[in-house]
């Protein structure tokens, strides 16, 4: 007999009685169980889909069975003996449709409360080396919305893989070294000397560098309109990378005003990331370029060093014809370096579609200079994403036609929370609290803009409208927010110490809307699984969008306060209420206990 456990994912373990089942009708078939939820709870929680394929595979071997259906029944007559699944039925082809029992349902419930969530992490990557290349803005660039998607969307997959104990590195592969230094640099020289002309100190000032959008715009005018300012920024550049201490004092000048404005953000989000930008791999750019040319992975094509990478129309250019080192360059020494000193198990870009063709060409250089082995690992991944609409479907712009920016679209979801939250206390007779109007409206705010983004898969364009994601129904952060007060306020009112209960009262679920949300609750394990495979948050907004419907459901079917089941059903509520905010923190939104 195998027994349940009370944790962790039910599906893993329906597949894993499966698996035994399998190896035990069909020793030498050498399947793995494709186990799969229901899309129809009529006919069961979860089947098992591997008759077809097996029947079509044994096809002219030896007693080869007449149907798929005959395949069914011999894997179901090979199912160990166990308490977790209560009923099976064979339904067209051959299907398997399998009902879970229902105290294992409620036994795993029960263990969400005392135990915690920690065991209901997906399992497999625990201690493994998980390095997230995320947000990574360019610095005396503007940081658009395109950085805005992969600072939520990386910030999401870090959550999960932490939750599932990873050692988890969070690395902002800023823009910070390059040939636009040059121009600012000597942009400011100008500035500096127009200075000391009239009378100022001869230093850079913080002053200088007060808007970096301004001063990369007048430089870039410069190296566009003076030819003899371009030869000067030219040579601005080169001076830079030699390491002139003067060069080197205005790039740090730069870079450290770009950061202060990327941390506002990082702060305001609740985004950590480590800064390592591509500066950092300067000093390795040449080892490698002449490393993959020793060992004849790169080689010279007009003048410039490429690798070049089966299936691929472009070559990977590591060395420019003029002796530069680009992107590309950079990103093979970070990858080296991430794999060789960080010891990464896997490595996750988080950049818009447009880099697609740049990292497939990255790993594939890499598999051919051997320092990643196909099925071996370590892994590799680069997670695309869409654009921003605006919209009227366009490219999201703000009216001038600049790109619209971050803190103002943050300011705008804040303040139009605010004014709504202040409405419906002074509607409800409240005092307005102001400190406590101002959290609340953060966390709506915020955590409206990143669920807007995270809920759509990441490789379709959305349009972004603050009338939608502050919408009050439907799939929005905002709805879920209230959908969780609204079932903290149920607890609250029910006054009882719910932990104390889950310790002495179990959890028993009888009318069908009890074990429909248990069974909900029970997935969660597999949802997070679905979103790390395919490494798509949207998958987490699904599961909670759900939770949040299955729970009205149960709701309206099933009295909890004064109820007869009053104790069941309230380790019902809190436990959903528990795996809501688990989502929510999984998604860097913050929870609001009241409404
Ligand atoms: N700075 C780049 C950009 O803004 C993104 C960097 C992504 N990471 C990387 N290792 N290439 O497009």
């Amino acid at each position: 007999m195998v027994h349940t456990k009370d944790h962790g994912s039910v599906r893993a373990e329906v597949a894993d009685l499966f698996r035994s089942a399998l190896s035990t009708a069909y020793p030498n078939a050498g399947v793995e169980p494709i186990v799969a939820a229901c899309n129809n709870a009529k006919n069961g929680d979860y089947q098992c889909n591997n008759a077809m394929a097996l029947f079509g595979k044994l096809k002219g071997s030896e007693n080869a069975p007449k149907a798929p259906r005959d395949v069914a029944n011999a894997i179901l007559a090979a199912l160990p003996a166990n308490d977790l699944i209560a009923e099976t039925s064979l339904a067209g082809p051959g299907f398997i449709n399998i009902r879970l029992n229902k105290d294992a349902l409620a036994r795993r419930v029960g263990s969400m409360l005392t135990d915690g969530l920690t065991k209901f992490a997906p399992e497999g990557h625990a201690g493994k080396k998980v390095v997230i290349d995320f947000s990574s803005p360019n610095v005396a660039k503007e940081m658009h919305v395109g950085h805005l998607r992969s600072t939520i969307i990386g910030d999401t997959l870090c959550r999960v893989f932490e939750y599932c104990g990873s050692d988890v590195l969070r690395l902002n592969h800023v823009g910070d070294w390059g040939t636009q230094f040059g121009m600012l640099i000597e942009h400011m020289a100008d500035v500096r000397k127009a200075r000391v002309a009239a009378g100022g100190a001869d230093a850079d000032t913080d002053e200088d560098v007060a808007d970096l959008q301004e001063l990369y715009r007048a430089a870039k005018k410069r190296f566009d309109e003076e030819e003899e300012f371009k030869t000067r920024a030219r040579e601005a550049v080169t001076r830079l990378q030699s390491g002139d201490a003067t060069s080197l004092a205005s790039w740090q000048r730069i870079c450290a005003a770009s950061r202060r404005e990327f941390e506002a953000l990082y702060t305001r989000l609740g985004v950590t990331l480590q800064e390592r930008g591509e500066s950092f791999y300067n000093p390795m750019l040449k080892g490698i370029v002449d490393e993959l040319k020793e060992a004849g992975v790169a080689t010279i094509d007009d003048g410039a060093t490429c690798v070049f990478v089966e299936g691929q129309s472009v070559p990977l250019i590591v060395q420019k014809s003029d002796g530069g080192f680009g992107y590309a360059s950079t990103d093979m020494a970070a990858l080296r370096h991430r794999l060789n000193d960080e010891k990464a198990d896997w490595i996750i870009y988080v950049t818009d579609v447009g880099q697609s063709q740049h990292f497939e060409l990255v790993f594939g250089a890499a598999r051919k200079a051997g320092w990643l082995k196909e099925d071996v690992g370590p892994k590799v991944s680069h997670v695309g994403f869409g654009l921003v609409l605006g919209e009227d479907g366009k490219r999201f712009r703000t009216r001038s036609g600049d790109l619209v920016r971050l803190v103002e679209l943050l300011d705008e979801a804040k303040s139009r929370c605010a004014a709504t939250i202040r409405e419906r206390r002074q509607e409800a007779g409240e005092e307005v609290d102001e400190a406590e109007v101002e959290a609340a409206a953060c966390a709506m705010g915020y955590g409206a803009v990143k669920y807007a983004d995270l809920k759509n898969h990441r490789t379709t364009n959305y349009k972004f409208s603050f009338d939608d994601m502050l919408n009050l129904k439907g799939n929005t952060a905002v709805y879920l927010l209230y959908a969780h007060a609204r079932i903290a306020g149920i607890v609250r009112k029910g006054g009882k110490d719910v932990y104390a209960l889950a310790a002495t009262t179990p959890v028993t679920l009888e009318h069908p809307k009890e074990v429909e949300l248990a069974l909900h609750l029970a997935k969660l394990p597999d949802a997070l699984e679905d979103a790390i495979e395919e490494l798509a948050p949207n998958r987490i907004t699904d599961y909670l969008y759900d939770l949040s419907e299955k729970f009205n459901s149960f709701y309206v079917d099933c009295k909890v306060l004064g109820s007869e089941q009053e104790a069941s059903r309230l380790l019902l509520v809190e436990a959903t209420a528990v795996v809501m905010r688990k989502c929510f923190e999984l998604l860097g939104i913050k929870p609001l206990y009241r409404i």
